[in-house]
């Protein structure tokens, strides 16, 4: 006997296992315990609630039950229902509870159904009212614009016309002058026009009002003599007075010093007849 005991106080102290065994024990322990608690408190609550048929519900979703719990709460919910039903058919003498059956479920899930179709067409008909109404508006819109836009335009062929026929009226001899004048370029050489320009371009820009060597030739046809800006002339070129037309710009390129006496320009001229009209055919082709 003295030997079995030592053999098992020595299995005690070396061997783990019957210390595992009383930890896991006391652990399964003491899980019971607590989620019998919480099992104690879902019948507590489930009994306190058959207190009142009223408030009394199988669901109680907020009510967290431990699993193992469940299926003996769900009985006693169960047979709670049945009695209840069982006195319920009583106080109305026999004639039962009417509880909604599947049809009738079925029945008044189809209905809502319906009813949320239609409200989503109605909605969807409003919509489209909405949209047709704003088209509609730009569409409105749209035309007031144009008919704006015509009404400008016509006031505006109304004012060019008046201005025509007045400065007809006013020139109508300088005009045909200026016809004749620029039917004087009419078989101008505008590529042989372009190199010739050659010798003009490292004192004068004709597409931008810049003045180099001498002053800008933008419009040169039909300007007045000596009116570009910033450009001081000299005074024989201010004191003269007259319109560089083509007739007075051929001249002028054949022998600057003889055209306008005095002036400044320190270029002798061009002497083919056929390069003075290239030149100026080149300008006039390219006027701005
Ligand atoms: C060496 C520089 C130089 C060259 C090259 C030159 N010009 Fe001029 N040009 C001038 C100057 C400077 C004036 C202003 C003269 C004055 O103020 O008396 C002038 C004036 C003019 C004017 C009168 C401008 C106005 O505002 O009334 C015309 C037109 C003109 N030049 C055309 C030409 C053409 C076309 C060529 C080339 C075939 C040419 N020039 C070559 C320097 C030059």
């Amino acid at each position: 006997m003295d030997a079995w005991l030592a053999q098992l106080r020595k299995i005690a102290l070396n061997d783990q296992t019957p210390r595992l065994i009383l930890i896991g024990a006391t652990v399964v322990l003491f899980l019971v315990v607590i989620i019998d608690a919480f099992g104690a408190r879902d019948r507590a609550v489930v009994s306190r609630e058959a207190g009142g048929i009223a408030r009394f519900t199988d669901d109680d979703s907020d009510v967290t039950v431990p699993s193992v719990y469940r299926v003996p709460r769900d009985f006693a919910s169960e047979s709670l229902r049945e009695a209840r039903l069982a006195q319920a058919e009583e106080e109305t003498n026999g004639e039962g509870v009417d509880l909604p059956d599947e049809e009738e479920i079925a029945e008044a899930e189809d209905i809502a159904e319906a009813e949320a179709e239609l409200e989503a067409e109605e909605e969807m008909a409003e919509a489209e009212a909405a949209e047709e109404e704003a088209a509609e508006a730009e569409a409105a819109e749209a035309e007031a614009a144009e008919a704006e836009a015509a009404e400008a335009e016509v006031a505006e062929a109304e004012a060019t016309e008046e201005e025509a026929e007045t400065a007809a009226e006013d020139s109508a001899t300088e005009a045909a002058v200026a016809e004749d004048d620029l039917a004087l370029l009419a078989n101008a050489d505008i590529a042989n026009g372009e190199s010739v320009w050659r010798q003009c371009r490292s004192c004068h820009v004709y597409d931008a009002e810049r003045n180099q060597g001498g002053p800008h030739l933008v419009n040169i046809i039909g300007r007045e003599v000596a009116i570009a800006d910033g450009w001081r002339y000299s005074s024989a070129l201010q004191d003269y007075d007259g319109v560089w037309t083509v007739e007075a710009l051929l001249e002028w390129l054949e022998n600057p010093d003889s055209y306008i006496p005095g002036n400044q320009m320190a270029f002798r001229g061009l002497r083919d007849e056929q390069d003075r009209i290239d030149v100026l055919g080149y300008l006039n082709e390219n006027a701005q």
